[in-house]
């Protein structure tokens, strides 16, 4: 069996793969079973500081192609959050991502100090959602300014937590986005949320799907998205640990995002399309593929796409 552990941000997980934010449940419980399901670890949903009301139903449709989203993150705010992040951690299981969101720069510091109090493994920041635009305009990840405020801000706050900033691929440049929070202290990046928003019309009512009429695309049409940006983010900051989120439903495809540059891969729509077990297929999917080609560690294939080590790679 190949050792699928890798190390994302100093922190160890038993394989590559996480709970993509805003998928399945936000109990201890649920959390839980995703990892006796196999995931390597999980991220919690986007987590207010305050209650946060989400949009009126219908807030999913999917097909067998994508998945349109405006669930509008809704959450019970931070210390509801810190009750059930407290239960997980408790139980010592694998790590725990703990996803943040606000509509204002110092609202993203003062949720980010709450969450730091119960000591989550690392500390991700949702700047990216294109489903609350109503309500707080452009995302912050839009603009280098904002990203890399945003950043220094969650940063000065938690201590030594690190902190990933989730990028948007609705951007021009998603490489000068990345280098911005860098440069701000980000200790990674997840590339991607949703693209979009994306709309969807029921041809006999004439009317939008979605209540909210709009919503975040996710789903395999993202994958190829995903990869792009992560080997563009990786080739120009090559020491940023990223999380390869976009599309991704089997264990070929988590490889194929290592392969660019992605140490950890989230995991979201695939769990809709292939059950709860998804994490235990991907990883018997990845073993099979390692026992094929002869690799005896996963994480020796991160970023081999740059560096011609892959075989099928050579420049
Ligand atoms: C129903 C749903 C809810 C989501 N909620 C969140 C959220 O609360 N916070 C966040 O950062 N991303 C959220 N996302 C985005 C996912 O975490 C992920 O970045 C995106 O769906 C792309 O990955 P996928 O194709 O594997 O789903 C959500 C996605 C879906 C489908």
């Amino acid at each position: 069996m190949a050792d699928l552990s890798v190390t994302f941000c100093g922190v160890k997980f038993k394989n590559p793969l996480v709970l993509a934010s805003g998928i399945l449940g936000i109990t201890a419980s649920s959390w839980r079973n995703v990892v006796k399901n196999g995931a390597g670890g999980i991220t919690t949903k986007s987590l207010w500081l305050e209650e946060h009301r989400g949009h009126p139903n219908p807030v999913i449709i999917a097909n067998e192609h994508y998945m349109l989203n405006a669930v509008g993150v809704p959450d019970a705010g931070v210390q509801k959050a810190q009750e059930e992040c407290g239960k997980y951690l408790a139980w010592k299981s694998s790590p725990l991502i703990a996803n943040i969101i606000a509509g204002r720069v110092q609202d993203f510091g003062k949720t980010a100090e709450e969450i730091a109090k119960i000591k989550p493994h690392i500390i991700e920041v949702n700047i990216s959602c294109p489903n609350v635009e109503d309500e707080f305009g452009k995302p912050f990840a839009c603009s280098v300014g904002d990203a890399a405020a945003v950043t220094r801000e969650v940063k000065k706050r938690v201590g030594n937590i690190p902190v990933v900033i989730k990028l948007s691929p609705n951007v021009e440049n998603i490489v000068a986005i990345a280098r911005s929070v860098a440069d701000a202290g980000a200790d990674g990046v997840n590339v991607m949320n949703t693209i979009g928003p994306g709309m969807s019309i029921n041809i006999d009512t004439r009317t939008p799907v979605l209540a909210n009429k709009v919503g975040g695309l996710s789903g395999p049409a993202l994958k190829p998205l995903a990869v792009k940006y992560i080997a563009d983010i990786r080739r120009a900051l090559p020491k940023l640990p990223i999380i390869g989120t976009g599309g991704v439903l089997t264990g070929e495809d988590a490889i194929e995002m290592m392969m660019v540059g992605a140490t950890l891969v989230g995991v979201g729509t695939g769990v809709y399309y292939r059950g709860p077990q998804v994490f235990k297929k991907i990883t018997d999917e990845m073993q099979a593929w390692c026992k094929k080609e002869n690799v005896k560690r996963v994480r020796d294939l991160i970023g081999v796409f740059h560096n011609g080590n892959g075989r099928r790679f050579e420049p």
